[in-house]
């Protein structure tokens, strides 16, 4: 094979719809003679996709830019040429105030308009300018994207089937990066878990900002919701495992639910954000739940799978949460009990309604609130963890570890399980006896048989 012409670092912030988008930008690259580097030096085309989801993500891109555009400076004196790109939610957010405060900065793209990247390396070559594409564009762009190539991928994948979001939580900017909530049509993603399984894909988690409020378009022409399309995700020839994230509370069904009691394939897992424990915060949140219907919602969760694995989204000093408001968090957090959970600090966004309240609450306060609440998390965290050692469970085996012999892969509840097996085993759901937990992950013992019974599925 002949060496790429062309190099490409890509580095990516935010959530997994990033992830996702980062392979698709890079799959479109390649037909130019883009191959990826590691090594930012080496590269012709940077891209940066972004997150603008928290003050702290956003600012990090301006730093990243600062040091890249030194890079680019050192290659100039060696006569290469770097071309700088900003991708994802602050170049939708920002647009040209990117490259009024960065110059170095050659091209912005939305989340929305990252397939017509090519057309835009040669527009900000022939121009020699800069150029900004933040449209929300009729043509969509799954259909324009390259199909995903038959190469061999690692075995779990991430496939986006529903964007943008019509919620318009007060705090939140997702609605205005990426846009009206949008699903593809049924047969696109089948066509596309097909593809990634004959890539040695056995894991597929379906993306969405709001995944469960999928419905799409069935080769039937009927509206499928998320539970129909899991089924039919699960019945792909090679796909073992599904899974999908971020859930809204509102949009969890009773068919959803019963999926997760019926369909073998689908992973005793579920990110259920509740952001807030009191129900005049999540009103001001603009949430469309009460923590009362977050609390039923689980319970129906746990009847239809008692072994479900729940992890959740927290936010700590909305503004105007008092004492009282947060300790009703770590309430809901004990009664409910997470086996991993993400928790953040408010921070106020640009354009958002709730940036304007004035009763922010103040830094210190929010602080101590994050600290009380991640301890209460951790705990749980680690206790989930402990209460799997002496279990077998089956693994799906990823990637080699930072040891010598050693595998990383996820359990059915996505911990991470660290393993000595030969990378031979790289794809293999073996049964992995669990023999230590920690904080993050567990180790387990490696049986030799590929198919012993797989606990979790006799837990039912
Ligand atoms: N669509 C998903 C989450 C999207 S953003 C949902 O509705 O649950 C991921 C998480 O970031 C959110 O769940 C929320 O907890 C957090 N988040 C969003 N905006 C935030 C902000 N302004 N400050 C702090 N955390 C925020
Ligand atoms: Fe943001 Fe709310 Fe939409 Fe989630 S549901 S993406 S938190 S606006
Ligand atoms: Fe960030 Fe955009 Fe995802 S703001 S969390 S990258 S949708």
């Amino acid at each position: 094979m002949t060496k790429p012409a062309k190099k490409l670092f890509l580095k990516t912030f935010g959530c997994q719809m990033n992830v996702y988008d980062s392979e698709r930008i890079a799959e479109a690259l390649a037909p130019l003679g883009y191959g990826e580097t590691q090594e930012i030096g080496e590269a012709d085309l940077v891209i940066l996709n972004t997150c603008h989801i928290r003050e702290k993500a956003a600012e990090k891109v301006y730093s990243e830019l600062g040091r890249i555009g030194g890079i680019k400076s050192a290659r100039r004196e060696r006569g290469r040429d770097t071309v700088i790109a900003v991708a994802g939610c602050v170049a939708q957010a920002e647009g040209r105030a990117i490259v009024e405060r960065a110059p170095v900065v050659d091209i912005v793209v939305g989340p929305q308009s990252y397939h017509r990247l090519p057309d835009l390396l040669v527009r900000a070559r022939r121009e020699d300018r800069h150029v900004v594409d933040t449209e929300f564009p009729e043509e969509d762009k799954f259909r324009r994207l390259p199909a995903r190539g038959a190469g061999r991928r690692p075995p779990a994948a991430f496939l986006t089937v529903q964007e943008g979001c019509d919620k318009f939580c007060t705090f939140c900017v997702v609605p205005y990066t990426r846009g009206a909530e949008y699903s593809r049509a049924v047969a696109e993603i089948v066509t596309e878990a097909e593809r990634l399984a004959q890539a040695g894909v056995r894991e597929v988690t379906l993306l969405g900002q709001n995944v469960n409020a999928y419905h799409g378009q069935g080769p039937d022409g009927a509206a499928w919701s998320l539970a129909r399309l899991l089924r039919r995700i699960a019945a792909v020839s090679g796909i073992e495992r599904v899974r999908y994230t971020t859930s809204h509370p509102r949009d969890m069904d009773d068919d959803l639910i019963a999926v997760h009691g019926e369909v073998e394939e689908v992973m005793p897992y579920l990110h259920l954000p509740f952001q807030a424990g009191s129900d005049r915060i999540l009103a001001a949140m603009n949430r469309k739940h009460t923590v009362d219907d977050y609390r039923r919602l689980i319970a129906r969760i746990r009847e239809a799978r008692p072994d479900i694995a729940l992890s959740t989204d927290i936010i700590v000093g909305f503004p105007g949460e008092t004492d009282a408001e947060f300790d009703a968090t770590l309430r809901l957090v004990d009664e409910v009990t997470f086996a991993q959970a993400y928790s953040f600090k408010y921070s106020p966004r640009p354009g958002t309604p709730a940036a304007t309240i004035e009763e922010q609450v103040p830094e210190p306060v929010k602080a101590d609130r994050l600290a009380a609440l991640q301890q209460a998390l951790n705990a749980q965290k680690a206790a989930f963890n402990a209460a799997c050692v002496g279990r077998t469970m089956p693994v799906l085996l990823e990637r080699p570890g930072r040891l010598a012999g050693q595998l990383v892969g996820r359990s059915p509840y996505l911990q991470p399980v660290h393993t000595m097996a030969p990378e031979s085993r790289v794809g293999e759901i073996a049964a992995v006896e669990i023999v230590s937990a920690g904080p993050n992950s567990l180790e387990g013992d490696t049986k030799s048989e590929s198919d012993l019974p797989l606990e979790v599925a006799a837990l039912h």
